[in-house]
């Protein structure tokens, strides 16, 4: 691992300490050296609308301490005023030599690259695809105005959800669904489906949930609507498309409340669905180790008739991790189905 990459690393732990405290704005890591190249100041940015992380390790040091040395960033740094003063005028008052950047900002506001090389500061790029990765959330709720949607399913090694009668408790372990309750708290919002919840009757604690249930066919005695502010996305507030609800529609609508990421907690008809329209960013997938071996059970995702294997939806898988007794897989979709 060469130094800038050694550096810019250190920027993304860093940056990381913020997460879950600087929604909507990305986490970001500064790390700076001086002429010599030792580190001499770091820093991040801890709280949505407080100093960015630029500022905050430059204002750690003296006056002239950064001059002629190298500062690394994981975001572009702002040349705008917005909660706070444009990051480039401080680093073009503290005379730094070079400045080396993770990824350019996707905030069509922000222009501080070019600010920075007018000024005379060499420009670097590095680890690009790794920093995109890490602040994949804000790219999307910034570029698309929508907020950043997560399926989970929790299925046998054949892929069922339930037996064809409906019968599905439980098919991972206490391990793997307590997991599942300290993971919806990384998320703004669980969406789940009038069928899901009149199958199961889930309580599903969270401070936002999102219920789609087009005819309003869920009963409020359902356990869901004991805790939490709830949205029923219905015919009567939602456009409705070929039958079913415009699900894009519904995920704007969560956006403009304030809904950066939403975990979603279905079975297979929406996940179908959903994953046809290309509405589904990543999957976290769960897998215990039986076979249900029946082909009438209920599939994890169950979309349309496909014909060809070059039409499957293709992910990237970024981690497996093993648990107790099942494993759980993380992916990046990467194509949806046209
Ligand atoms: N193992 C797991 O991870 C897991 C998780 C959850 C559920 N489950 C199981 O899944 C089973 C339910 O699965 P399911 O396939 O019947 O239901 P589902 O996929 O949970 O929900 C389908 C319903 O979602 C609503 N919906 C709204 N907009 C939609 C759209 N654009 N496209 C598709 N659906 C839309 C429709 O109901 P409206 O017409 O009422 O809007 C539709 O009938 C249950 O047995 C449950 O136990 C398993």
């Amino acid at each position: 691992m060469n130094q800038d990459e050694k550096y810019m690393r250190m920027c993304f732990a860093l940056a990381k300490k913020g997460k879950g405290k600087v929604e909507p704005n990305p986490m970001v890591g500064c790390v700076v050296l001086n002429k010599s190249g030792m580190l001499v100041s770091k820093g991040y940015h801890k709280k949505y609308g407080e100093k960015h992380a630029e500022r905050d390790a430059l204002l750690k040091l003296k006056n002239n301490e950064a001059a002629g040395g190298t500062l690394y960033v994981n975001l572009e740094p702002c040349s705008h005023y917005g909660k706070t003063p444009p990051c480039v005028d401080l680093i073009i008052e503290r005379k730094l030599a070079r400045v080396v950047i993770g990824m350019k900002d996707v905030n069509p506001l922000v222009d501080g690259i070019s600010k920075l090389k007018k000024a005379g500061i060499k420009v670097d790029f590095v680890l690009t695809e790794e920093a995109e990765f890490l602040n994949r959330v804000f790219i999307k709720n910034m570029t698309q105005k929508l907020p950043y949607v997560v399926l989970k399913t929790a299925c046998t090694m054949d892929g069922k959800i339930a037996s064809c009668t409906g019968d599905s408790k439980w098919i991972t372990s206490n391990e793997s669904r307590a997991l599942v309750y300290k993971m919806r708290k990384e998320f703004d919002c669980i969406m789940t489906s009038s069928n899901t919840v009149i199958a199961d009757n889930p309580r599903m604690e969270h401070k936002f949930k999102c219920i789609l249930d087009k005819d309003l066919r869920v009963d409020k005695s359902a356990k869901i609507f004991q805790q939490g502010e709830i949205y029923v996305a219905s015919n009567e507030n939602t456009p409705v498309k070929n039958g079913r609800l415009d699900i894009k529609a519904v995920l704007a609508e969560l956006f403009k409340r304030g809904i950066y990421s939403v975990f979603v907690e279905c079975g297979g008809t929406l996940a179908g669905s959903m994953l046809k329209d290309g509405l589904v960013d990543e999957i976290y997938q769960f897998i215990a180790p039986k076979i249900l071996n029946d082909n009438s059970g209920m599939s994890c995702f169950n979309g349309n008739e496909i014909y060809k294997i070059i039409d499957c939806v293709q992910t990237d898988i970024y981690k497996v991790e093993t648990l107790d007794k099942d494993i759980l897989i993380k992916a990046l979709i990467s194509k949806a189905l046209n």
